[in-house]
Parts: structure tokens; C-alpha cells; sequence
């Protein structure tokens, strides 16, 4: 069964509001939830419903809120934004879809908070060494669940994630509107979306090796057909897949993790 979805909190509304036709696709279509297993699984059963291009589940707390590979992502409540979005992007749109959010978060987050963040390919959000906003793409073909995770305050996460996170209070000393935070995030992904969807990308691409510059030449590892390969970014290409430096050799990577070590 689905869940009904709550009016807005009037903080959200008023920073809805402000960011006013900026939504674009997400004008009029945010629905809000106090609580869901994983606003993806709801999003996704919308999508399988029907729901149309721009619909947006945001909720208080996630019980089930996961990452990618399988993971979990803690979801206290009132302590980040969770939310997913339904897309249906053009086949080219859909391989530059993460980039394109990452860049959209880091974004927001300096719009809304005045927070300066990096990204780690593809689209892990961090300040310095620890991790601070994620996104999740889900589905295919026939639409997208973009599913996006921001920890805003510093709450009780479980130890093995407060060890390698961090959150925009803990960075910046000082409350932050999550209301202004939400508005923005879709204020940007509206707009980065416009540039994969509808014109060629190359500002995503651009946006996204500013936002990473502190990542390039750094060791990673990743792994390749059951071995743990390293090599050093290069950057990435017009396609966004990653390149990476191994010896004499470039490395595309263009699925999986890769880690700094
Ligand atoms: C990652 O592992 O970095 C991706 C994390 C994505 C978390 C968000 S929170 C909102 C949406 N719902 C989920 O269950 N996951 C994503």
C-alpha cells in the first residue's frame, strides 16, 4: 500500500515558493511523507504507477534508506534531506544523469548553505575526507528514480558511518534552513537536467571537473574483473566516465566505486 502524503511544512513551502518557476519540472509536484521505508521504493512505485516526469518524494525519515551497492543509508529523522525524484531522460541524458545531480547537490549546498564541497566520482559529495551527501539512480528504460541523501545535521548516525561522514552543521557551526536547502537542490537539478536533456552537457561536464580539481592526480583503487586495480585520475570524459592512469596505460571506468587510498 502506499502511503498518503502530508501537507508541506510551511518552511518547505515558503522556500518552494521562493524558488518559485526555478523548479521548472519539479513545480507543484513535491510530495512529502514524515516517514517511508525509502522515498526510492516509494518514487519507484509511483513510476510503475504512471506518475509523471518531475514528481518528488521527500520524507522526514527513512526506516530502509539505502545506498549504492547495497548498502544502508542512515536516515534519522529531521537530520537530512531525502528525497527522489521520477525522470525520464533521453538515452544520452540517462548516462550523464549522476554526474549531473552530483553537480547539482554540490550546487545547492553552496547556494543554500554557503558550504564549499568536492565530488568524487561519480557523484559522492564530500568535505575533505568524509562523506556528505549521496545519490542513488535506480530503473530503466522506461523512467529514472533519482534518489538523493544530504546529511544536514550531526545525529546519531551508527559509529561505522559518523567515522567517514559528516554533515553541513558539523562543517559550518551553525543551523542551516532545510526548507532553502530542499528548494535549491531542485532549483539545481531542474536546470542541470535542462543541460543533459535538452542541450549537448558539456556545462555539466565542465561544472563537475571544477567541483572535483581537488581529486584529480589523487591514488585510487577500484575493482576490475575480480582484481583490485590502482592508478591515479586523470579526469573524466565527455561521457562521464572516469580516467584513470596506470603505469603507461588510460583506464576508462564507467560503473562501480572507486576508492582514495
Ligand atoms: C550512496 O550510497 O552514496 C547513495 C545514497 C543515496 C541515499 C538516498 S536518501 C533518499 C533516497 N532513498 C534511498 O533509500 N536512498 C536515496
Amino acid at each position: 500500500m502506499t502511503p498518503d502524503p502530508i501537507s508541506l511544512p510551511d518552511d518547505l513551502t515558503a522556500a518552494l515558493a521562493v524558488a518559485g518557476a526555478r523548479l521548472n519540472l519539479f513545480s507543484g509536484k513535491v510530495r512529502w511523507f514524515p516517514q517511508v521505508g525509502s522515498t526510492n521504493d516509494l518514487a519507484t512505485m509511483l513510476a510503475e504507477r504512471g506518475a509523471e516526469e518531475g514528481v518528488v518524494v521527500v520524507a522526514d525519515q527513512q526506516t530502509a534508506g539505502r545506498g549504492r551497492l547495497g548498502r544502508a543509508w542512515a536516515s534519522p529523522p529531521g537530520a537530512g534531506i531525502y528525497m527522489s525524484a521520477v525522470l525520464r531522460p533521453t538515452p544520452r541524458a540517462a548516462g550523464l544523469l549522476t554526474i549531473a545531480a552530483g553537480v547539482a547537490v554540490a550546487d545547492a549546498v553552496a547556494q543554500a548553505t554557503g558550504l564549499e564541497v568536492q565530488l568524487k566520482w561519480p557523484n559522492d559529495v564530500y568535505v575533505a575526507d568524509r562523506k556528505l551527501a549521496g545519490i542513488l539512480a535506480e530503473g530503466a528504460p522506461r523512467y529514472v528514480v533519482l534518489g538523493i541523501g544530504i546529511n544536514v545535521l550531526p545525529a546519531a548516525y551508527p559509529p561505522d558511518v559518523a567515522r567517514r561522514a559528516t554533515s553541513i552543521e558539523t562543517e559550518l557551526g551553525r543551523p542551516v534552513d532545510r526548507g532553502l536547502l530542499l528548494a535549491e537542490c531542485l532549483a539545481a537539478l531542474a536546470l542541470r537536467y535542462g543541460e543533459i536533456n535538452v542541450e549537448d552537457g558539456r556545462g555539466v561536464i565542465a561544472a563537475w571537473r571544477k567541483r572535483a580539481a581537488s581529486t584529480l592526480g589523487r591514488r585510487i583503487e577500484w575493482d576490475a574483473g575480480g582484481q583490485s586495480r590502482r592508478g591515479l585520475v586523470d579526469g573524466i570524459d565527455e561521457d562521464g566516465a572516469l580516467l584513470v592512469r596506470s603505469g603507461s596505460e588510460l583506464i576508462r571506468i564507467t560503473s562501480g566505486e572507486v576508492r582514495w587510498v
